[in-house]
């Protein structure tokens, strides 16, 4: 039997258990305050207790005339609760915490238990930081059981086959307030500091940077439909066409040509400014994804051998290769583009 020390050291080192900060909700959330209005709104992996989740919607609640506030505690092992904060339960004419109602669950909180499955039902909006490890079943969840949801992740998320494809049908896309940079989490006490950026406050907090964190959401909000500002043009000599794919490389979102209107290869961050009127996502740029990548020609791997080359590249695989000035170049990772 594992004892709680171990369940813990587990989900550590899962990278589960790292905790948002009320500046970073705010940040995001105020960008849909127009969606809140009479709506449930679940946070399925929050403690109540030290969750900014459930702190700020709780201090919100009035403001952005919230129906109903509910968050599931996650156990490991053993029965947990909900909390629930229900628009002026006790009818006294304020909303006050003789509104939150505490129950136990018969169940431990886990977001796929029938029990939390039945509160995602009835539930309007899903806002939360999952876990990083669950994250494809948690999505695939949301999306099974139709919710509106906010959700923080990695970027790294959008290679995943289960993730891909719905960024590429328009039903999830990046929230706006994090493009790049790190942010910072707040991480359990006996939380190996090992990581390249870390730091303990005066109170003895540690908190952790993580790089690639980026919202997921599939709520509307203000700028998600303004045009990505083109400047440039197209030259054959500028924008190689890929060995094995009709494309052109576009090494820098910013860099993508005004005039040209076939298939181009564009790096990740490019999500950030993705204007659905503006561009269509033809696929995620490995054979895995897009089949009519051909294989690396074995000639290619050569030349790129000859010249240092040492990546995992094999004369099977359906990897994007291009000749930057002349050189035989792979591209870390590209989504295929199309102007409409
Ligand atoms: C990345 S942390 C974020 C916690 C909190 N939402 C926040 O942002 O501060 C993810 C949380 O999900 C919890 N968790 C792990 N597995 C879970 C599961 N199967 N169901 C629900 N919660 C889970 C972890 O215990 C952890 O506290």
């Amino acid at each position: 039997m594992p004892t709680n020390a171990d369940l813990n050291k587990a989900a550590i080192a899962k990278k589960d258990e790292f905790y948002t900060q009320l500046t970073d909700i705010e940040k995001e959330m105020k960008y849909y305050t127009n969606h809140f209005k009479d709506q449930v709104i679940f946070c399925n992996c929050d403690d109540p207790e030290t969750s900014n989740f459930w702190k700020y919607f709780e201090l919100n609640f009035d403001r952005f005339g919230l129906k109903e506030l509910i968050a599931t505690h996650y156990e490991t092992d053993k029965p947990s609760y909900k909390i629930e904060l229900i628009r002026d339960i006790n009818n006294d004419g304020v909303i006050d915490k003789k509104d939150i109602i505490k129950t136990q669950l018969r169940q431990n909180g886990d977001f796929r238990s029938p029990e939390c499955i039945e509160i995602l039902k009835k539930a309007d909006i899903v806002i939360t930081n999952p876990p990083f490890s669950l994250f494809r079943e948690y999505i695939a969840q949301l999306i099974e059981y139709n919710k509106k949801f906010i959700i923080i992740g990695n970027l790294n998320a959008l290679h995943y086959k289960e993730i891909f494809p719905l960024i590429k049908d328009n039903k999830v896309w990046l929230g706006k307030s994090i493009t790049n940079g790190d942010r910072e989490f707040r991480v359990p006490d006996n939380y190996p500091l090992n990581a390249s950026g870390w730091r303990i406050d005066k109170e003895g907090i540690k908190y952790i940077r993580v790089k690639g964190v980026r919202w997921f959401t599939n709520l509307e909000y203000d700028t998600r439909f303004e045009d990505l500002i083109l400047y440039k043009h197209y030259t054959p000599k500028d924008y190689p066409k890929y060995v094995n794919y009709d494309a052109i490389e576009v090494s820098k979102v910013t860099d993508i040509p005004v005039d040209y209107y076939g298939k181009m290869g564009v790096p990740d961050t490019f999500l950030q400014k993705y204007n659905p009127s503006q561009f269509e996502i033809i696929g995620y740029g490995r054979g895995d994804f897009l089949p009519e990548i051909e294989c690396v020609p074995q000639r290619f791997i050569e030349e790129y051998r000859a010249i240092g080359g040492k990546g995992h590249i094999t004369s099977g695989m359906k990897t994007l290769c291009f000749y930057k000035d002349g050189k035989p170049t792979f591209p870390f990772s590209r989504i295929i583009i199309k102007r409409k």
